[in-house]
């Protein structure tokens, strides 16, 4: 399959530039190494990025102008690693031939943008995939696994955490809750006095299957996405790890050694998943996806759905901390997503990496 990239930054390469990383960590990483994909051409308004990344990984269409880009190539995957997704989806769904759009995440920043974006890419007949990355990484998979066997029995309660805001690194969160336990019925939430677009808070979800989930995504200096699940047997704590050997802790009720007729929690032994890219993992979806016509791990409606849970903390502080029953009804809601790359007082974070 063919593959081109919209945005040459982190995400489009530069994250595989920092020596620490795993690789890919990027979608030109993954198409250069994954081999059913070619990366053919590249676009980003930024010139130096734009050579930076054609000359390292070889690509031949160097495009400032994506519409140039979709006019002149022959692109199968198209990969948006901007910020705002919306106008180059959009026209991305009229490019003939296009199979399947890699979008990053948020979707959009609102949910009219949204449910326009998944529509047009039905009506096109074109896979949408959104880059809620813990999809497809191992541990993360098996947590949920372990969900769904009942490893700790009918889960009761959720404590989700996130850093730099409900857009950013929230809809990383709620996709993952919703991967775990499904759909959301009604949220109510707060808002952290903050000066960026996209401040954190806290808030309560309450799921469809009767999960209550407690999620805070009050600033902090460090990175932290995931949720500890509270069940009737037991307790899986996945929060604070972020990369996969940092592994999954898993507590369960036994007979007490202390006290007769009471059981207490004991750490368990559980199989630690091998780690294999998750970017590569989202391309084999992708074209798994293409290949048999079915929707990926993480669908266009998944990242929707993503940035509606956002955005309805937003409405419920506004109402002065309201519950907000889902679908939200607000559409025009804009929060745009607030950048990793900036500090807390939306000062631009010194750039680590070589350009
Ligand atoms: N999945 C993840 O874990 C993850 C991690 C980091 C960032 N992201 C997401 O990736 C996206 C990009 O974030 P980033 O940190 O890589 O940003 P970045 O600022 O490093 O890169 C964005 C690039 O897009 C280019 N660009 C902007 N408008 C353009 C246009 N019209 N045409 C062509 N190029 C254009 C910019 O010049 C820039 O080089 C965001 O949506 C972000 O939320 C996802």
């Amino acid at each position: 399959m063919k593959a081109a990239i919209v945005g040459c930054g982190r995400m489009g390469w530069l994250f595989d530039e920092d020596p620490l990383t795993k690789k890919p960590s990027t979608h030109a990483g993954a198409y250069t190494l994954y081999e059913k994909t070619d990366l053919v051409a590249a676009c980003d308004i930024n010139t130096t990025r734009l050579n930076k990344m054609c000359d390292k990984y070889d690509i031949p269409g160097r495009y400032t102008d994506y519409r140039e880009m979709l006019d002149k190539e022959d692109i199968d995957i198209l990969s948006i690693c901007t910020h705002n997704h919306y106008q180059i989806c959009m026209d991305a769904t009229k490019k003939k031939g296009l199979k399947a759009i890699f979008c990053e995440k948020p979707l959009a920043y609102n949910l009219k943008e949204a449910e326009e974006m998944v529509h047009a890419c039905k009506e096109n007949n074109i896979l949408l995939t959104v880059d809620h990355t813990r999809r497809w990484d191992s541990t993360f998979m098996k947590i949920r696994e372990l969900v769904k066997e009942g490893t700790i029995g009918k889960i009761q309660t959720v404590k989700g955490f996130c850093t730099v805001g409900w857009m950013n690194g929230g809809t990383h969160l709620f996709d993952l809750l919703r991967y775990y336990l499904g759909d959301v019925d009604w949220v109510q939430g707060h808002i952290q006095p903050d000066p960026s677009t996209d401040p954190g808070g806290r808030a309560v979800l309450k799921f469809k299957n009767g999960v209550m989930c407690f999620v805070d995504s009050t600033w902090k200096d460090y990175v932290y996405v995931g949720a500890d699940l509270i069940g009737e047997k037991g307790i899986i704590e996945g929060s604070g790890m972020i990369r996969s050997e940092q592994g999954i802790r898993v507590r369960k009720a036994v007979p007490s050694k202390g006290e007769s007729g009471v059981y207490e929690l004991e750490e368990q032994d559980i199989d630690s998943p091998e780690w294999q890219p998750p970017l590569i993992r989202a391309l084999e979806d992708i074209i798994e996806g293409i290949e048999h016509n079915k929707q990926t791990l993480c669908s266009g409606e998944d990242g929707k759905a993503a940035v509606e849970i956002a955005l309805a903390i937003h409405e419920s502080h506004n109402g002065g901390n309201v519950p907000i029953h889902l679908p939200l009804r607000n559409k025009e809601l804009i929060v745009k997503s607030r950048f990793t790359s900036f500090t807390r007082d939306g000062e631009p974070l010194e750039v680590k990496y070589a350009e």
